[in-house]
């Protein structure tokens, strides 16, 4: 529910500004207030008749005068709300917000808020790829800002892939995750996931099976709760979800950077299934076959373990630490030692033989161990068992 909460809603100059309007709707059934801002391009698109009507508000535009100063400066504006909402995020929004140009009335609001800023993406596929799109979007999520989608899909220009911005509900579910107020308000949580890659030379790596779900599942879930997630994942085959802050790595070794850099944390989430080995002599350049039939022999190194390193870590360490146990066989006993090896609070253990379907699957089935007791929970979505990790975790922070 968003009832009492006042959302300023900028709307960028991109065709999918019409499902803006659709959005306003959204917000308003769950009991949100929303004050609309207008580019000169979304006048465009849509009119500041419909999107006042929609609203039940006065629209603040572009082309604002002495009067809007009057009534409600710009900062003032900016600050008035809970949350800012960009949707749709053009590509030319990004790229002020990234550079903090502050040149028109949206680009000023958003340098001058106080509040958490939510963009939802939305533009050609070949601008969503456009090397700058991403160096922004990078910035931009290293500023704390949140993000949703955008969605793969057919766009109105005609062609395919990621772009479109996410259907109004996904945006209006993302406004409630960066809003929530549950449990974990405040409480800075850390999440590590999906696969690592570990490079053999520039075009060859060595990777695993995990899809990243889970530990999707469990961000998610704690972030429902009121969660400060920072997200750290690996090449992972789901996207990473709304209103966390995302650091992308691609090895074990930016892994540990990444969790280095994103502590101090009141609770840490280790469901990665990192590499353990690194190859010590990958090729700067693409190894080639000689002729000669003799294969290149690859060389190991053992990747750090970054659970273990932050369990035993004696000045960062956080209050609660908790890992994750894929195994084959002798499950419980083999997760019982790690967690004593690692250090960590809690182990997560499921069985991931291939005749389970677990790994790459949808879902788990895990048994929780402490140094007390070891809890196992029957087999459910990877959804319900990150939904019943968070509340677990929040019984502890709280
Ligand atoms: O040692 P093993 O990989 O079985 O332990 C699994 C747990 O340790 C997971 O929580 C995983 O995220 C974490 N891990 C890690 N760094 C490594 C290896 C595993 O954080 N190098």
């Amino acid at each position: 529910m968003l009832a009492g909460k006042r959302i300023l809603l900028i709307v960028g100059g991109g065709i999918a500004a019409f499902k803006s309007l659709d959005l306003i709707r959204r917000l308003r059934e769950r009991g949100a207030t929303v004050v609309p801002v207008l580019t000169k391009a979304s006048e465009e698109f849509v009119t500041p008749l419909s999107t006042s009507a929609l609203a039940g508000q006065k629209v603040y535009r572009d082309l604002f005068d002495l009067t809007d100063e009057a009534e409600m400066g710009h900062i003032e504006l900016s600050r008035a709300a809970d949350l800012v909402v960009v949707a749709p995020a053009t590509a030319d929004l990004m790229a002020k917000m990234a550079a903090g140009l502050a040149n028109d009335l949206a680009s000023t609001l958003l340098m001058a808020t106080d509040k958490r800023v939510l963009i939802a993406p939305a533009m050609n596929v070949r601008m969503w790829e456009h090397p700058a799109t991403q160096r922004n979007l990078a910035t931009l999520l290293g500023d704390g800002i949140l993000t949703v989608g955008p969605d793969v899909g057919d766009m109105a220009c005609g062609e395919h892939g990621p772009g479109r911005m996410s259907e109004p509900l996904a945006i209006v579910d993302a406004v409630e995750a960066a809003l929530n107020d549950g449990p974990l308000k405040g409480k800075h949580v850390l999440v590590t996931s999906g696969p690592t890659h570990e490079p053999i030379d520039p075009v060859r790596y060595i990777a695993n099976r995990s899809s990243g779900a889970q530990g999707t599942a469990v961000a998610r879930a704690l972030s429902a709760l009121g969660a400060d997630v920072t997200f750290v994942t690996g090449p992972a085959d789901v996207p990473p979800p709304a209103g966390v802050k995302v650091v992308k790595v691609q090895t074990a070794r930016e892994m540990k950077d990444a969790v280095e850099a994103a502590l101090p944390a009141d609770a840490a989430v280790f469901a990665a299934a990192v590499a353990d080995w690194r190859v010590e002599n990958a090729s700067g350049s693409k190894m080639k076959k000689d002729g000669s039939g003799n294969a290149p022999a690859l060389e190991f190194a053992e990747n750090p373990d970054i659970l273990a390193a932050v369990s035993q870590s004696k000045t960062n360490r956080p209050q609660l630490v908790v890992g994750f146990a894929a195994e084959t066989d002798d499950v419980i006993a083999n997760a019982t030692a790690k967690r004593k090896r690692k250090g960590c609070d809690w182990i997560v253990a499921n069985d991931v033989s291939p005749e389970t379907g677990i790994m790459g699957g949808t879902e788990n089935a895990v048994t929780v161990i402490s140094d007390r007791e070891a809890e196992t929970w029957p087999r459910l979505s990877k959804e319900q068992t990150a939904a019943k990790i968070a509340a677990k975790i929040a019984e502890v922070l709280q």
